[in-house]
C-alpha cells in the first residue's frame, strides 16, 4: 500500500548540497505495523514529513496505492488515506478538544462519548479535557496525547506516529501501547511508529534502521532488536562508517 523508492531530500547549507534523505526504500502493506527506529538526526522525521506532503523530496517516488503521490499537497494525502501526528504537535489558541477531535474524525457533532474513547485511548480523563482548548496552558505530554487521539479519530489507512512516547508518562505510555497493539489487531490500517522503545519495537511486524539518511538495516523485531541492544553493538548499528557499506 505504501512504497517509497530512492527517495531523497536534499537541503543547501552554505552552497553546498546536504543530503537528508539519500536514497530510502521502504515498503508497507496493509495492516502492517512497522516501526522506524535509529539515531537523532538520521532522518526519521523527514521522512515522515516527505510521506506526509510536508516536506518536498529532492528526488525518488512515494506510491500510495499505487497512486504516485510525491508531489501531492497535504491536503490531497489526507483525502487519500495518509495521517500524521508530529513529534512536536503546534498548539491552537482557540481549538478546544473536542473540536479537534470533530474536525480529525469528519463527524459533525461528535458526541461526548466519542470524544471520551477517543481521549481514553490516550490516558487522558476525558471529562478534565474535553471543553480544554489546546494552548500553552496544556502541558506538553497532554498536548502530544491529544494530537494522538486526534490521528486516531481521523482513522487514516495509514497513520504515521512520530516518537508518541515522547513525554508521556509511563502509566499513559502503558495505555497507549495497548491501543496500538488493539488497533493493530484489526489490521484496517497500516501503522508507521517512529519510536525508539523497546515495547514499541516488540509490536512490530518490520523494523527499519534508519541512519545518516538511509535505512541501513530492515528485518523483523526479531532480526533487529538483538542487533540494536547487543552491547557488542554500540556505535556499531549508529557508526556512520558501517552504515556507508
Ligand atoms: N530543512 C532542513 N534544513 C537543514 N537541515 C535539516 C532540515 N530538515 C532536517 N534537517 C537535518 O536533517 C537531519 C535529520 O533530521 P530529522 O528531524 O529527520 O531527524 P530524526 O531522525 O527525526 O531525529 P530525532 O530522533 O532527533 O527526532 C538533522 O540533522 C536535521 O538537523
Ligand atoms: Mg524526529
Amino acid at each position: 500500500m505504501l512504497e517509497i523508492k530512492n527517495l531523497s531530500f536534499e537541503v543547501n547549507e552554505g552552497g553546498e548540497a546536504v543530503g537528508i534523505l539519500r536514497g530510502v526504500d521502504l515498503t508497507a502493506e496493509k495492516g502492517e505495523f512497522l516501526v522506524v527506529t535509529g539515531p537523532n538526526g538520521g532522518g526519521k522525521t523527514t521522512l515522515a514529513k516527505a510521506i506526509m506532503g510536508l516536506v518536498e523530496p529532492t528526488g525518488g517516488e512515494i506510491l500510495f496505492n499505487g497512486q504516485d503521490v510525491t508531489h501531492l499537497s497535504v491536503t490531497e494525502r489526507a483525502n487519500l488515506g495518509i495521517s500524521y501526528g508530529f513529534q512536536q504537535p503546534p498548539r491552537f489558541k482557540g481549538l478546544r478538544v473536542r473540536d479537534l477531535l470533530e474536525l480529525a474524525s469528519g463527524k459533525k457533532d461528535i458526541t461526548r462519548d466519542d470524544c471520551c474513547l477517543l481521549l481514553n485511548k490516550v490516558g487522558l480523563c476525558a471529562g478534565d479535557y474535553i471543553d480544554r482548548e489546546i494552548d500553552t496552558s496544556l502541558s506538553g505530554g497532554e498536548v502530544k496525547r491529544i494530537e494522538i487521539a486526534s490521528v486516531l479519530a481521523r482513522g487514516s489507512e495509514l497513520m504515521i506516529f512520530d516518537e508518541p512516547e515522547a513525554g508521556i508518562d509511563l502509566w499513559s505510555f502503558s495505555r497507549l501501547t495497548e491501543t496500538f497493539r488493539a488497533l493493530h489487531a484489526t489490521r484496517e490500517n497500516t501503522i508507521i511508529v517512529i519510536s525508539h522503545q523497546e515495547r514499541i519495537i516488540e509490536l512490530a511486524d518490520k523494523v527499519i534502521l534508519i541512519a545518516d539518511g538511509k535505512v541501513s538495516h530492515a528485518g523483523t523485531k526479531e532480526e533487529i532488536l538483538p542487533f540494536i541492544f547487543d552491547p557488542t553493538n554500540v556505535g556499531c548499528a549508529y557508526d556512520r562508517k558501517a552504515v556507508e557499506k
